[in-house]
């Protein structure tokens, strides 16, 4: 159980545990990102939240930073200590990771994000 104080909350970011993400990695991802934000001093600027399924699951690993509304996919152990040091303390963000980013339009896609389909073309089951 724990109640942090979020006062000093700069981004949030969101991990996904989902169950294709966590069939590819995302435990270690987990542990890896905490880890960088510890080592830098971060804890008290960055909240990370486990998440179960986002709906990219194509993209797995995925890793969400907000308020900037990035999400990254295929996301390494590496590659999230690599978005601490870069994106993270530096405000420069991994763009060949990148899956979406939010604008003033809504959601832009990476090219090389798989589209995925929308959630009104769900068939009933
Ligand atoms: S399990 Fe992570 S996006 Fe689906």
């Amino acid at each position: 159980m724990a109640t942090w104080n979020l006062s000093r909350t700069k981004q949030h970011v969101f991990l996904c545990n989902g169950g294709s993400c966590t069939r590819a990695g995302a435990e270690e991802v987990t542990k890896a990102f905490r880890a960088a934000i510890k080592e830098a001093g971060l804890d008290d600027h960055v909240h990370t939240t486990k998440t179960l399924c986002n709906g990219r699951c194509e993209d797995s690993c995925v890793l969400i930073v907000y308020p900037e509304g990035t999400w990254y996919r295929k996301v390494t152990p590496q590659l999230a200590e690599e978005i601490v040091q870069k994106h993270i303390q530096n405000g420069q963000p991994l763009d060949a990771s990148v899956s979406h980013q939010w604008g003033p339009d809504g959601f832009e896609r990476s090219p090389e994000a798989p589209e995925g389909r929308y959630k009104s073309e769900k068939k009933e089951e």
